[in-house]
This record gives structure tokens, C-alpha cells and sequence, in this order.
């Protein structure tokens, strides 16, 4: 097996490098990519990271010829292009923007559960902006009744962008807002992340406890 051509930029906590751990395993690439560790937080970026992507998220992706892609939309795309089984983000038609506006509506979790994440980490306690957090959890309270209400169907019938990025979500909902008890409100999603967190690229890039 020849050395890994590129570098991914990560943190194992992070929803949004566990979606492309994710569909790298579920396509059979992960042997393709070396990880490279690291914690950029909003009020510390990480020099290596801020060397190719200005913005200073993870993650980014190096290419062999040193080309930097970001953020997570784009390398999910990127790999997805670069295997050759059914691709998991829909080439065209309805079901792309469907899939995608999963996807989007998951980002939008992580996007909520990050910034609350800092906000209660990072800030100090009495900085704390409680109408800000209590309006960051009521979208991803909003968008998880949507998902429950209208989309289990859809994110049963296959494991791809969309199923990935709710999934991961989720994940990231148990590891850092247990207190959040997103299950109690949304049994089918419950059910539905119970069988798909057994999977094994899920069970290979669970956060670390
Ligand atoms: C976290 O520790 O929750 C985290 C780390 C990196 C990116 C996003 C979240």
C-alpha cells in the first residue's frame, strides 16, 4: 500500500470531519487520506490550518499537488468524485437538491450545536447570552421535528450525504448536549440512529469519550 497522497485536517470532536470519515469509509478511501490533528477554536486558529484555509475551519484537505479544499461540502463532493460505486451525493434531478437540503438542514444542527458548544466551553460564565443559546437550541429542536416529521422514509432508504450528515449530527448532539434529550421528541429518528450508528465507519469515527 503506497503512502497516503493527502493530508486532512481534523479533530476527532467534530461533526463536520466525522461526515467525511464517514463517507470516506463508507466508499472505501479512508487509506487515501492522513490525518493531521488539530483544535482550532474561534478564539485560537491553528496555523496550519489558517496557512490554507483563510477562514481557519476544519476541515480542510490537502491535495498531493497542495491545493487546500474546504470546508466539509466540498471534499464530501470531491470524494465523492473519486470512487466508483454509486455516488452518495445525487449527480442531478430532484433527488440532488432534496439530498442536499437534508444535508444542509444537518449542517445546520452541527452549525447550532458548535456555536452553543462554544459559547458554553469557551465564554466565560457570566458572558453567557442565555436568549442567544436558548434560540441556537430551538433551531435544532425545529429541524430535528422536520426530519422527524417528514423525512424518515428518505434517510432510511440510503446511507448517503443526507443519512451521513444527519447521522453525524446526532452523534454530536449525544457527545456534547446530552442534556438536550433530542430522543424523547423524535422516536423514528431515534429508532433510525440506533441501526445506522451501529454501521462501521460510524462506530470507526465515534468522538472520543
Ligand atoms: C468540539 O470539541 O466539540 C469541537 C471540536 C472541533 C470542531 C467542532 C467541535
Amino acid at each position: 500500500m503506497s503512502a497516503p497522497s493527502m493530508t486532512l485536517f481534523h479533530n476527532p470532536a467534530s461533526p463536520f470531519v466525522r461526515k467525511v470519515r464517514v463517507l470516506l469509509a463508507e466508499t472505501g478511501q479512508q487509506d487515501r487520506v492522513a490525518l493531521h490533528g488539530c483544535m482550532p477554536t474561534p478564539v485560537n486558529p491553528d496555523a496550519h490550518v489558517v496557512q490554507g484555509n483563510p477562514v481557519g475551519k476544519i476541515p480542510a484537505l490537502r491535495l498531493a499537488d497542495g491545493t487546500v479544499l474546504h470546508d466539509s461540502r466540498v471534499i464530501l463532493d470531491y470524494f465523492d468524485h473519486q470512487h466508483v460505486g454509486n455516488p452518495l451525493i445525487p449527480r442531478d434531478g430532484s433527488a440532488r437538491w432534496r439530498r442536499l437540503t437534508l444535508a444542509s438542514m444537518a449542517d445546520g444542527i452541527m452549525d447550532a450545536a458548535v456555536l452553543v458548544r462554544y459559547e458554553t466551553a469557551l465564554r466565560p460564565v457570566e458572558k453567557h447570552w442565555d436568549q442567544w443559546l436558548d434560540e441556537q437550541r430551538n433551531k435544532i429542536r425545529r429541524s430535528l421535528a422536520e426530519l422527524e416529521a417528514d423525512a424518515i422514509a428518505e434517510l432510511t432508504s440510503h446511507f448517503d450525504i443526507a443519512a451521513i450528515s444527519v447521522a453525524c449530527a446526532l452523534g454530536y448532539l449525544d457527545f456534547r448536549h446530552p442534556d438536550m434529550q433530542w430522543r424523547s421528541d423524535n422516536p423514528q429518528l431515534a429508532a433510525w440512529y440506533a441501526d445506522v450508528s451501529q454501521r462501521p465507519s460510524m462506530l470507526q469515527t465515534q468522538p472520543p469519550l
